[in-house]
């Protein structure tokens, strides 16, 4: 099997994660890191002894990189993403994939004009809970879907916002607990259970010294004429563990976090007591007061999908245009929340 070598821009807090995933990985090398601030690319060069490149041109100049991870603030990922096309680099990109569908459709055309593999993280939906919730929505035994719904009530001290000079900013996080923290549940809630018809929202700053809402309340149609909310923030202190609920004529499954809390058809089936054997358990407490406090095993799922896509020519697991839908879906939420108007998506 082919060699894939990654170099990762942007040093700050997730790259961390994509390195050690790198490192559980066969077939792919970490080939280095670059930042704006060769200081950040030298530390984590270090500790994963690697190399750091003295800038992101540098790195795309380098003929044995094959792909990127773009790491940077969530509103800077095109300029990246765009330039490393231009070098015949494919790309992973972060979530979210880019902060309104103008930037995220000019990465797109770039990646297809190169002819290089787009890709994006979200973990959420790789992780083995969600995918036997899709096979078993696919499989239609929910019947008639009547309600979909996320929740994030989190916690985040005003500190994390001041960590970074782009968080909580409109220009470089695109909006706030929706965009940043939710965006997660979002994607999940499309890859369940499709696309959304029209929204209508609300939203506000309560807590934080920030631009951006850290409190968010939406209602949706979705276009298999089902509804749900979509409740998120980060001012719910001590914070708890995200849930998201599915219900249908005949069954409702809850997953809290990545395991199963509530998995209940009323046609039971011999394969749901395995289902919830391997699915449910104590799920991750933190309520979002440690934003690093997460496994890099979804990501190393989703880099194993790139190099493979990238070895046979084929579609990422989540490609752009796949990405796209949970940020179309987050800025008519954000209009809606802006004009008090319902805002019809499809
Ligand atoms: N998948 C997840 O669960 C998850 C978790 C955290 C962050 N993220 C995403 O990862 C991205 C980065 O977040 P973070 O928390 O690591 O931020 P961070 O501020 O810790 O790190 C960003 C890094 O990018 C560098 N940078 C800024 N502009 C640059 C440029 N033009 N070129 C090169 N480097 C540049 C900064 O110097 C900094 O080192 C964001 O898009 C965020 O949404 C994803």
């Amino acid at each position: 099997m082919r060699d894939i070598s990654i170099g990762i821009i942007g040093a700050g807090g997730i790259s961390r994660l994509h390195a050690q995933a790198i490192g559980t990985l066969e077939n792919i090398r970490l080939a280095g890191f670059c930042d704006r601030s060769f200081e950040f690319a030298k530390a984590k060069a270090e500790e994963f002894s690697t190399k750091a490149y003295e800038s992101v041109e540098a790195m795309l100049a380098d003929e044995s990189v094959d792909a990127v991870i773009v790491a940077t603030p969530s509103g800077l990922h095109m300029e990246s993403a765009i330039a490393a096309a231009n070098a015949g680099k494919h790309v992973l990109c972060e979530k979210p994939l880019e902060i309104n569908t103008e930037r995220i459709d000019a990465i797109i055309e770039a990646c297809e004009k190169n002819h290089v593999k787009l890709g994006c993280i979200f973990q959420m939906r790789v992780s083995e809970a969600m995918l036997e919730l899709r096979r078993v929505m696919k499989s239609g035994r929910f019947g008639r879907m009547l309600l979909a719904s996320a929740a994030m009530r989190w916690y985040r001290e005003n500190s994390y916002y001041d960590s970074s000079n782009w968080r909580g900013t409109f220009k470089f996080d695109g909006g706030g607990a929706l965009i940043n923290q939710a965006v997660h549940m979002v994607d999940a809630l499309l890859f369940i259970n499709g696309d959304v018809e029209s929204i209508s929202a609300v939203s506000g700053t309560f807590t934080h010294n920030i631009e951006v809402e850290d409190n968010l309340c939406a209602v949706l149609k979705y276009c298999n004429g089902s509804f749900g909310t979509i409740e998120v923030s980060t001012c719910c202190a001590p914070g708890f563990p995200r849930r998201m609920e599915f219900s249908g004529e005949n069954g409702t499954v809850t997953v809290v976090e990545d395991k199963i809390s509530r998995w209940e058809f009323v046609d039971k089936i011999d394969d749901d007591d395995r289902v919830i054997e391997q699915f449910s358990g104590s799920s991750n407490e933190n309520g979002g007061r440690s934003p690093l406090d997460i496994s890099f095993k979804g990501h190393a799922i989703q880099i194993a999908d790139f190099a493979d896509a990238i070895r046979n020519d084929a579609v990422p697991m989540i490609d752009g245009r796949e990405a796209r839908r949970a940020i179309e879906l987050i800025c008519a939420i954000y209009e809606s929340a802006r004009s008090g108007n319902v805002v019809k998506i499809k």
